[in-house]
């Protein structure tokens, strides 16, 4: 079953009197219980496609066109009081750095049980008794809910920001590259309990990351982005072992940049396109070892190769 469907969605931002395309016609399907990856380069539109999701875009952003079908309703014809209802306690995100975002002077305890309050229809003694499950949960001391942000370690706190997202028990969890800001081991313990997580409470997720083997190991499938467009989806076996774009056989054999650590890949020669005047045909044809004439010319439709695998690329695999 579906529990999220995006139909043709284009986001558009305001920059400079100009129009950025941020997001310019992606549609994906999200099925229940599973995880979905968002890769790509940077700048490629995966947190705008996310934020979008929650209908937290910035002020100069606006959803030009498209659908967003959660459990029958289009999120974007809701209005901003009924969206509040939908955000954490249906749908919920955790942001890269979200660790940060915890208020210095209130206990961490208490800003989850103010979530949950405000989201839910808890009463205190409810609230209280869930930040409890929800810190053995996120496997936290319980003792440490009187504790303040500064007092837990950056591993802590990204846990905490779990916590927190998951405080309403939402169906879907966004993770927009949730353990970027973590070193490499808190990362893995991190990304065993998403899914162990994930598992016990049934949630589908997203989850945009730039790290190949967390995706391998979290996503069964994924979506692979290129200025602003879906390129190809799969099954993550059906994108490594049959690619049918060359943007996706080059992105998943890349390595990551070291130096860099957030960006995607290095190997890849060229930058990824302009939002603002994109090229024509296929967006990835400049940077394309294999474009034909028609690829400079014409945007190739999507196909389908199996009923989980789609792409667009008027070479069809044959490169
Ligand atoms: N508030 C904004 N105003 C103008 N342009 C923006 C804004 N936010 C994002 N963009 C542009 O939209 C495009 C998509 O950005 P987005 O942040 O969604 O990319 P991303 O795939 O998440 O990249 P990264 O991997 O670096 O996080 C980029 O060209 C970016 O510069
Ligand atoms: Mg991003």
């Amino acid at each position: 079953m579906e529990i999220l469907k995006v139909k043709d969605l284009k986001i558009y931002f305001k920059t400079g009197g100009k129009e950025l395309r941020a997001v310019d016609g992606v549609s994906f399907s999200l099925f229940d219980g599973e995880a979905l990856g968002l890769v790509g380069e940077s700048g490629c539109g995966k947190t705008t496609t996310a934020l979008s999701i929650m209908r937290l875009l910035p002020q100069n952003g606006r959803i030009a066109q498209g659908e967003i079908i959660f459990q029958g309703e289009d999120l974007i014809k809701k209005s901003d009081k009924d969206i509040r209802k939908v955000r954490w306690k249906d749908i919920s995100i955790i942001f890269q750095g979200a660790m940060n975002a915890l208020n210095p002077v209130i206990t961490v305890g208490e800003q989850i049980k103010e979530a949950i309050l405000l989201h839910d229809q808890a009463d205190e003694n409810e609230a209280r008794r869930r930040v409890k499950e929800l810190f053995e949960l996120v496997e936290l001391d319980k003792k440490r809910v009187r504790q303040y942000p500064h007092e837990f370690s950056g591993g802590m706190r990204q846990r905490v920001m779990i916590a927190m997202a998951l405080a309403c028990r939402p169906k879907i969890i966004i993770g927009d590259e949730p353990t970027t800001a973590l070193d490499v081991m808190v990362q893995s313990q991190v990304f065993e309990l998403i899914g162990k997580l994930r598992a016990e409470l049934g949630m589908s997720m997203i989850l945009i990351t730039h790290d190949l083997s967390v995706l391998s190991e979290t996503c069964e499938r994924a979506a692979v982005m290129y200025g602003g467009k879906i390129l190809e989806c799969g099954r993550i076996e059906e994108l490594y072992s049959n690619p049918m774009n060359p943007y996706t056989s080059m992105l998943l054999s890349s390595f990551p940049d070291i130096s860099k650590e957030k960006r995607m890949p290095s190997s890849i020669p060229g930058l990824p396109p302009g939002l603002i005047n994109p090229p024509e045909g296929c967006r990835f044809h400049p940077r394309c070892p294999h474009a034909l004439e028609i690829c400079r010319k014409e945007e190739p439709a999507i196909e389908f190769i199996t009923e989980t695998h789609s792409y667009a690329c008027h070479r069809g695999g044959a490169y």
